[in-house]
């Protein structure tokens, strides 16, 4: 590797050269199965032939043209986006690259739809323990985990971090006369993929509607399908015993199969509250990114797609749970997003998966978090699990 680049990664001594599938292959050609999907990003794994494609293509016309004229491709891209979250209500959609990116639009978002509406001072944004929203100075102070924290403030005002699950403690956070929203991860990623209750995403949502409080969902990791509903949050608003809103919801990751897009999407109460010149992005949603999108969205769309990623997910859980093994703790997970505590250093154990041939990331020092890419076979996740398990 070369010792040019800053020392922000602890990465594994592997270099891969290409992909097929859910497969990676490195520069001796040794295969690997992969069971991160670059962090939840190649939802279609590795040169799907039909975005592969789509990128050529729009290489080929036009990459880029700045968002000072319109684009046919963005334009698609962002209608079939908008229809695609329009079960949870969402009408208006702001492309970015990366999920961080789309977290600072969410909280600008907000932000200005309190401050027109209530005027200053009720700015703050209560997010909770343990959650992850990004690494840029606003989305690491809305991240409630002290680890990433340390060497680098001071931190933007006005966040406040609940412990998760906890409804009083909720409650007294949200403060009507302090509060322009709550940011939540109904699944929470990187800290161990840790379903929030329904019960609790219910009172959330109860309480951010009796308060004007807007009900924010950062789906970088759990959305476009990950968890086998096109949104995370949709499989809570039957549980809700009501059909709750969300106001806003962050997209990135697994949004163009590996092309770098952010998505901030708008509901009823804040769809017409940015105005001209209020936020940008000079790559957001171009046309190459567009396209890939495009092709991601339509694939995801297909009859059965999303029951199939379902199938899988439960393909995972049941194996693993079936198998008693002592040095496996609880098991949790919704579709190919599954988080498997055990009793030693996960990161040791990533190590040896590597050695052979299986790709797995962690999700905190004791759990491994596996996301494999949506078009796995049966088979295949049949092979890394053996695998798994012949390590442990
Ligand atoms: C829930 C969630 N939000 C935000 C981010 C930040 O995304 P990005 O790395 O694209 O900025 C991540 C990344 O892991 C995430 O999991």
């Amino acid at each position: 590797m070369s010792s040019v680049f800053m020392n922000t990664y602890h990465r594994l001594p592997v270099t891969f050269t290409r992909g097929e599938g859910a497969w990676l292959f490195d520069q001796a050609g040794k295969k690997y199965l992969d069971f991160t999907s670059g962090i939840a990003v190649n939802s279609l794994g590795h040169a799907y032939p039909a975005l592969a494609e789509a990128i050529r293509e729009q290489a080929a016309k036009l990459i880029h043209t700045s968002n000072y004229y319109q684009s046919d491709t963005a334009a698609v891209f962002a209608e079939k986006l908008v229809a695609a979250c329009a079960g949870a209500g969402m009408k208006k959609v702001f492309l970015a690259n990366s999920g961080a990116e789309a977290n600072e639009g969410a909280i600008k978002l907000a932000r200005k739809y309190s401050l027109k509406k209530y005027g200053s001072g009720r700015h703050r944004i209560v997010t909770l323990k343990g959650s992850f929203h990004g690494r840029t100075i606003t989305a690491l102070s809305a991240t409630g985990q002290d680890r990433f924290h340390k060497d680098f403030g001071p931190f933007t005002e006005g966040f406040l971090f609940v412990p998760p699950g906890d409804i009083d403690a909720l409650d007294r956070a949200l403060d009507p006369s302090a509060t322009a929203g709550l940011l939540v991860e109904a699944i929470q990623g990187e800290s161990g993929i840790v379903p929030q209750r329904e019960a609790y995403i219910a009172a959330a949502a109860k309480l951010c509607a009796e308060r004007d409080i807007l009900l924010m969902f950062d789906e970088v990791q759990s959305g476009v399908g990950r968890t086998g509903t096109f949104l995370a949050c949709e499989q809570y608003q039957d549980a809700a015993g009501f059909s709750f809103r969300p106001d806003i919801i962050t997209l990135a990751k697994g949004l163009a199969g590996g092309v770098p897009v952010g998505a901030v999407l708008a509901g009823g109460k804040t769809e017409h509250v940015f105005e001209a010149g209020d936020h940008a992005s000079t790559f957001g949603g171009n046309p190459l990114a567009a396209a890939a999108g495009i092709v991601v969205l339509e694939t995801v769309a297909r009859t059965e797609f999303l029951a199939e990623i379902r199938r899988k997910g439960e393909q995972i859980l049941s194996a693993i749970k079936s198998w008693n093994h002592p040095r496996i703790g609880d098991v949790r997970g919704r579709g190919l997003m599954t988080g498997i505590d055990i009793d030693s250093d996960a990161s040791a154990f990533i190590g040896a998966a590597l050695e052979q041939g299986l790709l797995l990331i962690t999700a905190g020092p004791h759990t491994i978090r596996l996301l494999p890419p949506y078009i796995i076979t049966g088979e295949e996740i049949n092979q890394g699990l053996g695998l798994m398990r012949e390590l442990l």
